[in-house]
């Protein structure tokens, strides 16, 4: 573009004089984040502030200069918080998932809410797939007594995927992939998902299925839904019973797709045979111990919090902490497409909004 001398003036000086863009961001523990964002973002003169911490509602107040804040599935933004914030204009979540944010009090404060929603498939459907073979060969036993010195075999007899039943439920992005896998593996695969595609049907020898049959039938069934209130204990006391006697159960979704009482009265009758866990239902919690000292949690969030603490005892059952994402090319990814919702969003461009 041509600029006369004059109107290049101008706009730079109507730049200069614009208001900077403060971005807080939260959760920001590793220098390499920061560096990153300094380098991509510095430049376009945006005001940046990282905090290793979470965002709540006891230190909100601090950040309320903030026009934008960045944060991961750790910091809650409910009503209290979002309230705190009063310049506030975005909330870019360096997530897929958006459930720890209260998007209709975002968008009653007009607050535009953006996710990441798509970094790693291919990364949270390998995890998946690691925690089915650390189960289905017993990796995690077998590892520990080699690490002890005993190489004998008793009670270390797994079972082949090859032939067994797979039913995924939520046949989405990370599903599909998972999909992909356990064709390779041979195995056979069923699928739940309110919204069918069809073309999955045709690519791969799958089948849709009720939740109820998908239950009853698989070997392993693996969660890939979304969490929400459609969503909350989609496996619950009511319908456990339906689950094949000795099945796997694997969920690096979200831990309030599953009722924790459930999941321990069938892993102690031995309906699941053992179960593979990314994420807990009050996993935010478990880290939390001020909040158990203090007695200011719910009874029957310190209950199901309790019963997770039971979960990570039982040694069949296998729990990683949140970590399903977390590869070094998928958290580039999320943090390259941060910057881009971000700049976006300055433009007055909508991408990857899921509010607002
Ligand atoms: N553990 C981790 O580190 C990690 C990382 C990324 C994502 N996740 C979780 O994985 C979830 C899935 O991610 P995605 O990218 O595949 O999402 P997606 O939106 O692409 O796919 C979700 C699928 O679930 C289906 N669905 C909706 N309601 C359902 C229901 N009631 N029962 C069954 N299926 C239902 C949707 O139709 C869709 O096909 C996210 O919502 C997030 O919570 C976890």
């Amino acid at each position: 573009m041509y600029w006369s001398g004059n109107s290049k003036i101008e706009l730079e000086i109507k730049l200069l004089a614009m208001p900077k863009i403060k971005i807080s961001f939260f959760e920001m523990k590793e220098r390499w984040q920061r560096e990153f964002f300094e380098k991509q973002l510095s430049p376009a003169g945006y005001v940046l502030q990282f905090n290793p911490g979470k965002l709540t509602v006891g230190n909100a107040g601090k950040y309320k200069a903030s026009d934008a804040i960045v944060v991961f599935i750790h910091c809650k933004l409910d009503k209290k918080v979002l309230e705190k914030l009063t310049r506030l204009k975005l909330v870019a979540t360096q997530s897929t998932g958006f459930d720890h944010i209260d998007l209709v009090a975002a968008k009653s404060r007009g607050v535009t809410v953006c996710n990441v929603p798509v970094y790693g498939e291919n990364t949270v459907a390998e995890h998946s797939f690691a925690l089915i073979l650390s189960l289905s060969r017993k990796i995690v036993e077998s590892a520990n007594r080699t690490r002890a010195g005993k190489f004998g075999l008793e009670g270390l007899r797994g079972f082949d995927l090859k032939d067994k039943v797979i039913g995924v439920i939520g046949a989405g992005h990370i599903g599909r992939h998972v999909i992909r896998m356990a064709h390779g593996f041979e195995m056979k695969m069923l699928a739940y998902d309110p919204y069918p595609d069809k073309s999955l049907e045709s690519h791969y020898p799958l089948k849709y299925v009720s939740l109820e049959k998908l239950l009853a039938t698989s070997d392993v069934i693996s969660l890939h839904a979304p969490y929400g209130q459609r969503t909350h204990h989609l496996i619950n006391t009511k319908n456990i019973h339906l689950v094949k006697k000795g099945a796997i159960l694997i969920n690096t979704a979200r831990g309030g797709l599953v009722e924790t009482a459930a999941l321990l009265a069938a892993l102690k009758s031995g309906r699941l045979a053992a179960v593979g866990l990314d994420v807990l239902e009050e996993e935010g919690l478990i880290s939390e111990d001020s909040g158990l000292v203090a007695g200011y949690l719910e009874r029957e969030k310190l209950a199901t919090a309790l019963a997770d603490h039971r979960l990570l005892t039982m040694k069949n059952v296998l729990v990683t902490p949140h970590n399903a994402f977390n590869s070094r090319e998928a958290v580039l990814r999320i943090a390259a497409t941060t910057v881009e919702n971000i700049e976006a969003w300055k433009k007055g461009r909508s991408v990857n909004v899921v509010s607002g």
